[in-house]
């Protein structure tokens, strides 16, 4: 395993636990963020869900201790400049990403591979946007990255082979299970689970049954560990709508369009468990759903 060095941009839900992770395996980590707010945030994801790892006897305080003194934090992009492999896992939005891969291109050596955790650009938009396309993958995580074994290994048709088996070897020393995807908009599970998601918000819209009933209906009838509302809390209600943005802007097919409602919630910053409200009211010891 030839990279030790691994920048995370981005530590909110997905790059806090992907940095995680990296450095339980033994990685070095550099974590980069927006501002000391932002990484003050990400900071304590990270430590609190350690602690929890610890409390649940998954780890021990020790090899707690040993994964803390490998991360490093920073606001600056100069830090990510000797990095084997920088992930990153910042707002779905091809502009944000393309400003920051510009930025990283011109400061990281030849050696660095680039990958995005995207969920539903593609791989070739970001890497187009570089002087590395050969050494541009994705690496799509799934959430909760301490928990979930998949890891979608993306490479366009401009990856080298050598840049795809450094990135599957990658997710393998984090104990993940890799599967390859073409680079198309949603991958593999995207394209399956993303549209699930929105039709359940659909037959909200057409009174079909309440949240509480329809995640009942998911979790007790078909033995799915959530519904799809409580999942939808769980991704990010912002980011389940730029990615349906974005893979109904690909398709072109009624399935991937945002549902009006999902845009309504949006507009109310109801962003989900990590903001407190989105279908449900995160504040108490169990979600409560919200009336819609
Ligand atoms: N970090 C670390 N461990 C966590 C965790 C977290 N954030 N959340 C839960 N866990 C662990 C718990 O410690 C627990 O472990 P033990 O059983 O060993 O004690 C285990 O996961 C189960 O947790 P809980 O008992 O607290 O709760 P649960 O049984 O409801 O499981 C869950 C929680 C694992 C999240 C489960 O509900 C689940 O699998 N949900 C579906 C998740 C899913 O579908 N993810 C994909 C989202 S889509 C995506 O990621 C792609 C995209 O691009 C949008
Ligand atoms: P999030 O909103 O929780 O976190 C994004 C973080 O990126 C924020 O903390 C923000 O401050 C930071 N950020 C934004 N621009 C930045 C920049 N230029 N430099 C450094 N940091 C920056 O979002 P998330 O749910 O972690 O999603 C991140 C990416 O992972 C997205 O591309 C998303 O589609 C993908 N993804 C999300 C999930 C999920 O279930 N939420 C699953 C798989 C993949």
């Amino acid at each position: 395993m030839d990279i030790s060095r691994v920048g995370v941009v981005g530590c909110g839900l997905m790059g806090s636990g992907i940095a995680e992770i990296a450095a339980k395996s033994g990685f070095q980590v550099r974590v980069r963020e927006l501002n000391e707010e932002f990484l003050e945030a990400g900071r304590n994801r990270i430590k609190k869900s350690l602690d929890r790892a610890v409390v649940k006897e998954k780890l021990s305080a020790e090899d707690r201790d040993a994964a803390w003194e490998r991360f490093s934090f920073t606001t600056e992009g100069a830090a990510l400049a000797d990095c084997d492999l920088v992930i990153e896992a910042i707002v779905e939005e091809l502009e944000a990403k393309n400003e920051l891969f510009g930025e990283l291109d011109e400061l990281c050596g030849e050696g660095t591979i680039f990958a995005s955790n995207t969920s539903s650009l593609t791989i070739t938009d970001m890497a187009a946007a570089t002087m590395r396309a050969d050494r541009f993958v994705g690496l799509h995580f799934f959430n909760p990255v301490p928990v979930m074994k998949l890891v979608e290994v993306v490479r366009t048709i401009a990856t080298s082979d050598e840049t795809s088996d450094r990135a599957f070897a990658f997710a393998k020393a984090l104990g993940k299970t890799p599967i390859a995807a073409k680079d198309n908009s949603g991958f593999v599970v995207n394209l399956l689970l993303v549209p699930y998601m929105l039709d359940a918000i659909r037959h909200l819209e057409r009174g079909v049954a309440t949240v509480e009933d329809i995640d009942t209906g998911m979790a007790v009838g078909c033995g799915h560990p959530m519904g799809p509302f409580l999942l939808c809390d769980f991704v990010g209600i912002d980011t389940l709508y730029k990615i349906s943005e974005i893979m109904y802007d690909e398709y072109r097919e009624e399935r991937y369009a945002p549902p009006p409602l999902l845009k309504r919630i949006v507009a109310l910053k109801r962003y989900g468990r990590k903001s407190g409200q989105g279908f449900y009211d995160w504040s108490g010891e169990k979600p409560v759903p919200l009336p819609i």
